[in-house]
């Protein structure tokens, strides 16, 4: 385990915020999460754990007990007929992950390729893209409880998962860190090329889940920034969720809404396309701006603070409001 004093953060946040951290740990095995447990400064402090920290904007320096997750391992634990269980451990990075199946031939996340972060992070998050949401293939979650030190293990049911979110963002927020994570995978893998453009990117017959991950890392490459030179944290907002009448109303105003249907028959809309069409689009005030092909997308252009952001981001959020009615929540995390 290495430990520091005082350390920078700009270059381990996608959205490159300048701030530190006064206490922190690099955690590569689980034996220095339970001794970080038991030192003193954890008894006085929150902890903050961080994977990739891709989802986040720092709007000052941070006080609590920063934990890295950088224990490694994939390892299959069992196999059936069809399916395999692999075991991969929180601190390995998503899109590795997603490569090693793909080059072994297990189906179930390929359309999650090329998402910024770590594996411990995709059951806290329930990340997603292009119609497949992890919680599909997630078998169970290992975790250990700040308090006591317990390990528990959480089934695919107890996870809680949700559009974007999990029992660890809500009742147990901050309440356990992730130690693996245990996928179910298809050895037979059946595609998933029903999202938008996925179809259109796919042209010859016989694809496989690698044609699947390569047109998947196309689409990203041209609608996403990367972040080493437009620091950015994907997705900003989450896409709002409304009722049926209401968008009903709203239908009738602007027939050219995208929609989906979501759980109770209620709507889910397009955040990006709501901000979009406010004008948001390609705008820039000062260093802080609105991606130019993804208006889901906020774009640090200069060394803005985390404050600045978050202040533009309430900005686009009123103006979504005032033109739709429609409260657009975010999906990054505000720290504090
Ligand atoms: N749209 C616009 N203008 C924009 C952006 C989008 O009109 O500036 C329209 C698009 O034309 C499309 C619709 O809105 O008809 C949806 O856009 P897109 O397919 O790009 O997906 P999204 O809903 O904006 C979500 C996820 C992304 C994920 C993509 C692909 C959320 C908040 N975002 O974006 O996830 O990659 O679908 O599945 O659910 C992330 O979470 O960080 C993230 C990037």
């Amino acid at each position: 385990m290495i430990q520091t004093q005082v350390i920078p953060l700009k270059e381990y946040n996608t959205f490159h915020i300048d701030v530190t951290a006064l206490y922190s740990f690099f955690c590569e095995t689980e034996q220095d999460i339970f001794e970080i447990l038991n030192t003193d400064i954890v008894k006085e402090k929150n902890i903050l754990v961080l994977g990739g920290c891709s989802n986040m904007l720092f709007t000052q320096d941070v006080d609590d007990v920063v934990i890295f997750m950088r224990n490694k391992g994939i390892e299959i634990i069992s196999e059936t007929a069809e399916n395999v269980f692999v075991k991969v451990s929180a601190g390995e990075v998503w899109d590795e992950f997603v490569e090693y199946c793909v080059s072994n031939n297990f189906g179930g996340i390929e359309n999650l390729s090329l998402i910024p972060g770590t594996t411990g992070a995709s059951p806290v998050q329930n990340i997603g893209a292009y119609g497949v949401e992890v919680k599909d293939v997630i078998f169970e979650t290992e975790a250990i409880e700040i308090l006591t030190g317990k390990k528990r293990i959480f089934n695919n049911k107890e996870c809680n998962f949700a559009y974007r979110n999990s029992i660890f963002k809500e009742e147990l927020k901050n309440k356990y860190i992730v130690l693996n994570v245990t996928f179910r995978l298809s050895k037979f893998p059946v595609l998933k090329l029903s999202y938008g453009n996925l179809i259109s990117e796919i042209i010859h017959e016989n694809s496989t889940i690698k044609d699947v991950r390569d047109a998947v890392i196309r689409i990203r490459e041209s609608k996403l920034p990367n972040t080493d030179i437009l620091p950015n944290a994907g997705s900003f907002f989450k896409n709002p969720i409304i009722s049926n009448e209401h968008f009903t109303k709203l239908i009738k105003q602007f027939p050219q809404l995208v929609s989906y249907p979501a759980e109770d028959g209620k709507i889910k809309l397009a955040a990006g396309q709501l901000i979009d069409l406010c004008g948001w689009k390609g705008k820039k005030e000062n260093g802080v701006g609105v991606h130019d092909k993804q208006a889901l997308v906020i774009i640090n252009y200069g060394n803005a603070a985390g404050k600045s952001i978050l202040q533009f981001s309430e900005k686009i959020q009123n103006s979504v409001f005032k033109k739709f009615g429609v409260n657009i929540d975010r999906e990054v995390r505000v720290y504090p």
